[in-house]
This record gives C-alpha cells, structure tokens and sequence, in this order.
C-alpha cells in the first residue's frame, strides 16, 4: 500500500494536497477542516483573484494554536504570479524589475501563511502560452534565489507545455522538483509531461482531475471500476492519480468529500485496471454522458 508521504530531497511530501483556490470568505474555515479531517499538504497562491493566502495562513496558525499540528507536520506551497493573472490586488510593485515583484510578493507570502519558509515555491505559470521569455528567465532567476536563501526548500513550475518545461530543465541552474498541470484524461491525463517529469525525477501534481474531465468520467466503464472496489468514482480517479506517480488536488468543500479522497490510501487497481484508465481517452469521449455542471474549471495563471 502506497505511503500517504513520498520523500522528496529529504522533504515528505504529503501525496494528496489540499487545493485552496475560490473559497474566498470560507478560505480559513475549509482550510481548517481539512487539516481536521488529516490532509498535510496545503497548495495556495498569492493571487488574491482566485485564492485567500492570508486566510490560509490564519487556518493555519489556528489549528497550530490548537495543537492540531506542528509547522513540522506540514507541506506548504505556495506561488508566483505575472501580472496578467492577478487583478488589482497585488502583491508586488508592477512597475518593479521582476525580481523584486518576485522578492515583495515571496515576502508578502511569508507573512500572509506566518512562515519563516516554505516548503515549495511555484512559478504559477510562464508569460506566454509558447516558449520562456526574459520575464519568465528572470522570474525564476529570482526563485532561485529564494532557494539559496533556504526559504523556499524547493521550486517548480505550474501551467507549463513539454515545451516549456524542457526549455526550463534546460536552462535552470536550479531545477524545478514540481510541475503543477490541469490534467485532461483526453490528453492521456497529461502523459506527455507526466513522462518528462518521472524520467527527469520531477512529480508531478495534477489538478482539476475531476473538473477537467467530466465527460470522461461519465465513462460506464468507470463506473463499473467504481462499482468493483465500492468506491466513487472521484476515489478511482484519485487513486488512478496516486498508481501512476501523481500527486493530486482537491479542493472540495465537503467534509464527507475529503475523508473520501483521503481514504483513496486505503484501496489499490489492479495494474490492468490502471492501464485501461491511462490508455482510455478516446474511448471515453465516445461513451461519455453528460454530468452537471456548476464548478470553475479554469484559473488565469
Ligand atoms: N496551478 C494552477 O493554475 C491551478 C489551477 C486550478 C487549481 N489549482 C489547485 O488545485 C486545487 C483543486 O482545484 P480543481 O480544479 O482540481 O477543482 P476543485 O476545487 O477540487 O473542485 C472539485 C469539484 O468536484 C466536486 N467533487 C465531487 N466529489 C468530489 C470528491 N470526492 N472529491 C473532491 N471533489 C469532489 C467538488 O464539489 P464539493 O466541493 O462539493 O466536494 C468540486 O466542485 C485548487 O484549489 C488549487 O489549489 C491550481
């Protein structure tokens, strides 16, 4: 049975992270109840468009106060994001050299979660959908930085192409240890990158598992995978996450939701039964139903 850590250059790494974008007033308060319910791992972004770091931070130095946890016990990401996905409450100077909106916007990071350091520092994603420009070399110049430093443990990339994160390991005098990618099962749940990633030693984290593939997971097939384990059939996509090296998000706001996605720890596929997922995009589109609708499935990164 897979571990609920993964040791990742000396740091455990939780392998479900708990995701904490678009809860805005509710942001402490789910925060809360998911370190309660036992997810360790907290992915955030100073991005007050789509997330509450602030609010995150008080979730967390409330459930310290608490004695629920230690600092220790946690693994804390959080981001860096351009401009062009911010709205006007930013974190940083805009008219600053982009190393120092990388440096105010880290620093404001640390405040807002109450912490000396952090575990994992993401570029939320590069300027451009094609290639790296200067910005996005200077940007992760600046996060290398932070490395040296000893306040960011380790830096990775979100949004990226096999492109662009080939160019990145190319060139990064510090390579990335994440990439954080919105997972399509119709792209082979992302095989490409995930390929690159576990050949290069990378992780990769994948979000909107669930949102990014509603018609896929509609797939009777599934179903009846969900049936065999009596599991739903968010848990075999979880657990199908975690059998292929992932490490996922969510960011549900249900209680029952999250003790159902931690208790993906508790049940193994079969290989073949993970290698029909993988290999079953085509086949899901054509025996796809519709599912309701109703959840963001995008975030400006
Ligand atoms: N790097 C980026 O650009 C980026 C972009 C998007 C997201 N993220 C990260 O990924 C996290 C997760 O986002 P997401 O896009 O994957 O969507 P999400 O916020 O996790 O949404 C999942 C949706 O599925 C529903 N759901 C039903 N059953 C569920 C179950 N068993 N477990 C979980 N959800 C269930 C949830 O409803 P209930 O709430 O009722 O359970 C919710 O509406 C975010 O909070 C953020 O931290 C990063």
């Amino acid at each position: 049975m897979l571990g609920h850590t993964i040791s990742i250059q000396g740091v455990e790494v939780p392998r479900f992270l708990y995701g904490t974008a678009w809860k805005e007033g509710e942001t402490q308060r789910l925060t809360e109840l998911a370190l309660q319910q036992g997810f360790r791992g907290i992915d955030t972004a100073n991005q007050r468009r789509h997330y509450h770091e602030a609010a995150v931070g008080r979730a967390i130095a409330a459930s310290i106060a608490s004695g629920l946890v230690v600092r220790e016990d946690l693994f804390l990401q959080t981001k860096f994001t351009f401009r062009r996905g911010q709205d006007h409450r930013l974190p940083y100077d805009p008219k600053a050299p982009v190393p120092i909106q990388v440096e105010q916007s880290f620093d404001s990071s640390l405040k807002h979660l109450k912490a000396e350091s952090i575990d994992s520092y993401l570029l939320h994603g590069p300027t451009s959908s094609v290639g790296l420009t200067p910005d996005d070399r200077a940007a992760w110049r600046a996060m290398e930085a932070i490395h040296d430093s000893g306040r960011a443990r380790m830096i990775g990339v979100s949004n990226v192409t096999l492109e662009q994160l080939q160019c990145l390991w190319q060139e990064a005098r510090i390579r990335p240890s994440f990439v954080q990618n919105r997972c399509y099962a119709v792209a082979g749940w992302d095989r490409q990158v995930r390929e690159f990633c576990a050949g290069n030693g990378l992780v990769y984290q994948g979000f909107s598992l669930l949102t990014a593939n509603r018609k896929s997971l509609a797939s009777s097939e599934l179903a009846q995978i969900a049936a065999r384990h009596g599991r739903t059939v968010p848990q075999i996509v979880f657990r199908f996450a975690l059998e292929v090296g992932m490490i996922p998000l969510t960011g549900t706001t249900n209680a029952d939701h999250m003790q159902a996605d931690l208790d993906v720890f508790e049940f193994r596929l079969e290989p073949e039964e993970v290698e029909r997922i993988e290999g079953w995009p085509r086949r899901f589109r054509r025996s796809a139903r519709r599912l309701p609708s109703g959840v963001p499935n995008s975030v400006d990164s």
